[in-house]
């Protein structure tokens, strides 16, 4: 039995690290063992400039533990006036990593994604240009898709498109949640790649909404069966280098996760990297894990892989309940908060 194992630093190609005292909350779960990630740029008001993206970078380098090594990428939220020129000016500069698509009204902080989808051709043709990456949360937000179908939709109506549209185009489907999902990032790989979270991985509808409604599980896009959860565990376990680690980790406060209209989200970072542990070791591909968090999602984003290791170990220990957040906030519960956890990473 395993009970060590030696990988390069992964770094989280997905991650909502929010801003203020949030911020400075839960940076250091992150930090203390990844050596990159993409923050998510739905803040409010949501990253939309370059200028944006260099001023919330200080913001988190600000936040940073000290001697931290950890590297944020930062991303551009996408909307139907994004500027070809700014976003091109940002990816030269180093400044963005890639451009973010949110379908207007698809999940937090979305309200100022896109509307028109005519209206951002001319910055897809110039990302392709450029070989900038573009980032989705791809679902398709229309009053005929019911809510478990919006990825496949999404698939159908956009994605498949622009693939043929936008041949050089980089793209990442992001948390992925669905075997339609995984299926088509295979189908269309290298040039579609796609994340997968630790709690897609773990958890079906019935978990959320078969014993008691749990609204700490609810998220975008929704846990689905459990034939979509076996469909990406094969996919994340497969070693295939079109699938990789983005934690969508994603804090709230308690009070807005419970609430009559609650928010989708669910914050893992504390949890992740043992939870994908177990979820590799669960499907016998332990020798897997290193290709999806360290080294699949640097080949797709053009990126070297991290220098350094980490190692995981087995030895069991116990998952906060929460982290406190200073100001009105108050505190964030934890993904799998309280639960005894049986890998951990070796300070
Ligand atoms: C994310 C958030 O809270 O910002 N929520 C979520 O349910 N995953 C946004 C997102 O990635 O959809
Ligand atoms: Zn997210």
């Amino acid at each position: 039995m395993t009970t060590r194992l030696t990988i390069r630093r992964p770094d989280d190609w997905h991650l909502h690290v929010r801003d203020g005292e949030m911020l400075k909350a839960v940076l250091p779960y992150t930090a203390r063992h990844f050596g990159r990630a993409i923050l998510m740029p739905n803040l409010v008001p949501p990253v939309r400039t370059t200028a944006e993206a260099i001023a919330y970078r200080e913001r988190v380098l600000a936040a940073l533990p000290k001697g931290s090594r950890f590297t944020p990428l930062m991303t551009c939220y996408l909307t139907d006036d994004t500027d070809p020129d700014d976003v091109e000016r940002g990816f030269r500069d180093g400044v963005i990593t890639g451009v973010k698509l949110y379908p207007a009204n698809a999940t937090t902080n979305s309200a100022a994604g896109v509307t028109d989808y005519g209206k951002i051709s001319r910055v897809l043709e110039r990302m392709e240009k450029i070989g900038m990456p573009f980032l989705m949360h791809g679902e398709e937000v229309a009053a005929d898709v019911d809510i478990f179908d919006r990825e496949a939709a999404f698939i159908e109506r956009r994605l498949s498109k622009w693939v043929k549209q936008f041949p050089g185009l980089r793209m990442t489907l992001e948390h992925l949640s669905s075997k339609d999902g995984a299926d088509f990032v295979k189908s269309a790989a290298p040039q579609v790649g796609g994340t997968i979270t630790p709690y897609h991985l773990n958890l079906t509808r019935t978990d959320w909404l078969g014993g008691g409604l749990k609204p700490m599980l609810y998220a975008m896009p929704v846990i689905k069966t459990a034939t979509d959860r076996a469909a990406l565990r094969k996919a994340a376990t497969s070693g295939a280098a079109c699938y990789f680690l983005g934690t969508d980790s994603a804090p709230h406060p308690l009070a807005k996760k419970v609430a009559v209209s609650g928010v989708p989200g669910i914050f893992n970072a504390p949890v992740a990297l043992a939870t994908y542990a177990r979820v590799f070791e669960e499907e016998g591909a332990l020798d897997k894990l290193e290709a999806f968090a360290s080294l699949n999602g640097p080949k797709h984003y053009r990126l070297p892989v991290n220098a350094d290791t980490i190692t995981l170990e087995k030895s069991p220990w116990t998952a906060p309940e929460d982290v406190r957040v200073a100001g009105p906030d108050g505190r964030a519960l934890v993904y799998r908060g309280g639960e005894t956890i049986a890998w951990r990473v070796a300070e």
